[in-house]
């Protein structure tokens, strides 16, 4: 079966043995089909880049379910199946007046995948919202929970990158979401400045959530019309000395100061920086409003998309002396 449908890339490439998997018991049982080749776990498939096709028992992620598992006055734990659409979910919530979702408004793929790369943008991160999540092991198909602290979250980062990677199914996810009292985040350059813009003075979840939509719809392609995996590297961390030097050489370049004394650098401005935004190799390309996303114009191949990465990342470790890091998952 043909994988295009599956990945926001859109890179054509074909499974040897396909389930879509609602039940528990659907993924037990395949995971028990040792006849069969091993495993590959499928969610939304908006991080991933496919180079060839996929001798593999895929299992699409396609469980459903919300449900409220705690309640306070001003907080809810809400537990969501991994199959959830991420962005359905935060419309939801934001119907049902929860607040805590709305930074991360208009993110794609589903709600199993949020945990693995830590999700975040304008300002929040999953771990901000994230209780716990009970995820199966590919070993023996059994459930075991994961709590906060379990999970180590970092930057686009958590232990299913690290040690727990390609061993589970993150089978359902425990966030912890407010009521009222909720705590607004509107301190990104970004979103500051489309609330201004707006006339919108006091905002809530609602008005946070429709100006994160606005910026990005403005910035980053939509993969229904443009195949993309988001950003596809990143940001890279540099030290103190290594950010004073390029200062030497770039004065106008962005900084982030970290709490440990490193600086995050955007990746997009180094990329924009060489000239690269907006190119085009065959239909591999990147994308003339965001510098950090790769994007595929219809018919890129893996390789093709895999190839252009390589050269930015070869160009950027040669200007600047920085090595940039796939934030995309790149399957071989
Ligand atoms: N910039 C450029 N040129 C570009 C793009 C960015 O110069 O083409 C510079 C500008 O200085 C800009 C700064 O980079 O002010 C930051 O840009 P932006 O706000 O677009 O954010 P980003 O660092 O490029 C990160 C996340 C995004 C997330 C945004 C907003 C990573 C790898 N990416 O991008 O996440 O939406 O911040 O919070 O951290 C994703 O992970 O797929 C993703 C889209």
């Amino acid at each position: 079966i043909s994988l295009r449908p599956y990945n926001t890339f859109g890179i054509e490439a074909t499974a040897s043995h396909f389930v879509p998997v609602r039940e528990l018991q659907t993924l037990k049982w395949a995971l028990g089909r040792k006849d069969l080749p091993p495993p590959f776990i499928l969610s939304g498939g908006s991080n991933i880049l496919l180079g060839g096709d996929l001798n593999a028992l895929v299992l699409y992620i396609d469980n459903k379910g919300k449900q409220v598992v705690w309640e306070s006055e001003d907080r809810v734990r809400l537990e969501v199946a991994g199959g959830e659409s991420w962005h359905g979910l935060v419309l939801w919530c934001l119907e049902q007046g929860y607040g805590g979702l709305e930074n991360l408004s208009l993110i794609p793929g589903k709600v199993g995948t949020a945990p693995i790369q830590n999700i975040g943008a304008y300002g929040v991160e999953l771990k901000d919202v994230f209780h716990s999540c009970q995820a199966v092991a590919l070993e023996d198909g059994s459930l075991r929970e994961f709590d906060k602290s379990a999970c180590a979250f970092g930057y686009r980062d958590s232990i299913f990158k690290q040690e727990a990677k390609g061993k589970y199914v993150i089978w359902s996810v425990t966030l912890e979401l407010t009521k009222r009292n909720h705590q607004l985040n509107t301190d990104y350059g970004a979103i500051t400045q489309e609330l201004s813009t707006q006339n919108v003075h006091d905002p809530g979840p609602r008005e946070i959530s429709d100006a994160v939509i606005a910026i990005r719809r403005r910035k980053l392609p939509d993969p229904a019309e443009i195949g993309n995996s988001g950003s596809f590297f990143k940001n890279p961390v540099v030290n103190g000395d290594k950010y004073a030097e390029l200062q030497g050489r770039y004065p106008e370049i962005p900084g982030y100061p970290q709490n440990d004394g490193t600086t995050k650098v955007p990746a997009g401005w180094l990329i924009e920086k060489l000239g690269f935004k907006g190119i085009r190799r065959g239909d591999a390309g990147v994308h003339k409003n965001q510098a950090l996303v790769l994007v595929n114009y219809g018919e890129a191949s893996g390789e093709e998309v895999y190839a252009l990465a390589m050269e930015i990342q070869a160009a950027v470790r040669k200007e600047f002396g920085i090595l940039l890091t796939p934030e995309v998952n790149i399957i071989k």
